[in-house]
């Protein structure tokens, strides 16, 4: 067997990780999910699931994807048998949905970068302007063309465009945020923004805990690109030598910078123009960013080098989405790459096709992609890894970690019980929701549209 790929440097790692993890999850879903979630409340709760679920879990992923050194497909079928082998198709089917949606957001943002090389944005109008660009053919042109960009990467091997992407785009993301954060700080209104963004109320928390908790950790899930398999694929090719547990915990602490930093940019911005945060939903940034845009000197061309960069945020983690989903065709049919990838690339772009022309079809994917499938597939996981593979796991995880004492063990521990715990009823809750999108604001909307 040829020897194989592994990451050149460290740093190779951690960006190609960072760069799946840093994505429209940051910068579009998680100021939208404070905003419907009452702000600070959901914040404190999403900080904690990061570091009390999200990290642990990102170690699973790493344990089996190192161990193995396949895709997670491939890694399940390795260390597990019977029915554990099958928790790949939670992982496949979950990739499948969100990059189908995926790709009509990040459409979106390429529209946004002609609306400011065209000096378009507006301040007054920014909510109608999105109205116009995020539903309609235009808007399925640019999921077309988005996806077409995966495709073409994916199809022609990941590895350069990925580095290649990462290296410049992280750094300029936070540059670019860092800088749209103080410019936020300077409006008028910024002060009631950061109290309505970083001052928790407990009785908000007591009284919304059954819709802040799930939603909350169904964003952890998704920043993290946790749940399908990502961080497996990506850690199976990485030296035993590597303490997996800083790269994680450097991995999580950028991608929480990123998504914090985007509602210092948005909710000083909507508090200054006056805009409602929790009625926005799915179009919160953009109508901030294009009234906040529409304000500055040069906004123009700034929006449109800020919303590239996100759009290429957004490209190189939807790449690792459909690397997920062709790795399994590749090995569990023998498909070769390039068909793979074009079948796949097409069928998600029709799937998501509804989803550019209605918005009602981005909630529809989304909630049930993220809050219930990613959440289902880390669940799976860990209870895998805490109980079926133990002693593997505690071997791999002391890998690379100098005098790693019982720190092994006390992770595993955490996993077996908190974790699992915790991400039963996260997934019963996240259910439930559904269930109430379905048969609430779902029903009405096919009510009135049949
Ligand atoms: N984490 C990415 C973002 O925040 C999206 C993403 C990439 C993802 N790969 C994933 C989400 C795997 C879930 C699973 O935009």
């Amino acid at each position: 067997m040829a020897q194989r790929e592994s990451w050149a440097t460290r740093t190779g790692f951690i960006l190609a990780a960072v760069g799946s993890a840093v994505g429209l999850g940051n910068i579009w879903r998680f100021p939208y999910q404070v905003g419907e979630q009452g702000g600070a409340a959901f914040l404190i709760i999403y900080l904690l699931l990061i570091i009390g679920v999200g990290f642990p879990v990102i170690l699973v992923e790493f344990v089996v994807g190192r161990h193995t050194e396949r895709n997670p497909v491939g890694a399940l079928k390795r260390i597990g048998s019977g029915a554990w082998t099958k928790i790949g198709w939670v992982f496949v089917t979950a990739g499948f949905v969100i990059l189908s949606y995926y790709s009509v957001v990040a459409g979106w943002t390429l529209r946004y970068v002609l609306i400011g090389l065209q000096g378009d944005y507006s301040a007054d109008a920014a909510p109608a302007q999105f109205g116009q660009a995020a539903s309609g053919l235009d808007a399925v042109f640019l999921h077309a063309l988005f996806m077409a960009a995966v495709i073409v990467i994916v199809a022609f091997g990941i590895e350069r465009g990925i580095e290649l992407s990462v290296k410049f785009m992280v750094p300029a993301i936070i540059i670019i945020s860092v800088g749209l954060a103080a410019y936020a700080f300077t409006l008028e209104g910024a002060g009631e923004a950061y109290a309505y963004y970083l001052t928790p109320e407990i009785s908000t928390i007591a009284e919304n805990w059954t819709t802040i908790l799930p939603a909350a950790a169904a964003q952890a899930f998704f920043t993290l690109s946790l749940g399908m398999g990502v961080m497996i694929t990506y850690a199976s090719y990485l030296g035993e030598d590597r303490n997996m547990a800083s790269d994680a915990g450097i991995i999580a602490t950028l991608d929480t910078f990123i998504a914090f930093t985007a509602g210092l940019i948005a909710f000083p911005i909507l508090f200054a123009a006056g805009i409602e945060p929790g009625a926005s939903g799915p179009a919160l940034i953009f109508v901030s960013l294009a009234a906040a845009f529409a304000e500055l000197p040069l906004g123009g061309i700034l929006g449109a080098v800020f919303f590239a960069t996100v759009a290429i945020a957004a490209l190189s983690s939807a790449i690792s989405i459909m690397e997920v989903v062709v790795a399994y065709l590749i090995d569990e049919h023998g498909i070769s790459r390039v068909p793979a990838t074009a079948a796949l690339g097409v069928a998600m772009f029709l799937v998501g096709v509804p989803a550019a022309l209605d918005l009602i079809f981005v909630s529809l994917y989304d909630g049930f992609a993220n809050s219930i499938l990613l959440m289902l597939g880390g669940l799976l996981l860990s209870v895998f890894v805490g109980w079926v593979v133990p002693d593997l796991a505690i071997d791999e995880i002391g890998k690379g970690i100098r005098n790693v004492g019982s720190l092994g063990r006390a992770w595993l521990w955490f996993v077996r019980v908190p974790v699992v715990l915790a991400l039963i009823v996260l997934v019963a809750l996240n259910a439930l929701d559904y269930w109430s999108f379905l048969t609430g604001g779902f029903a009405e909307w096919l009510s009135t549209n049949l």
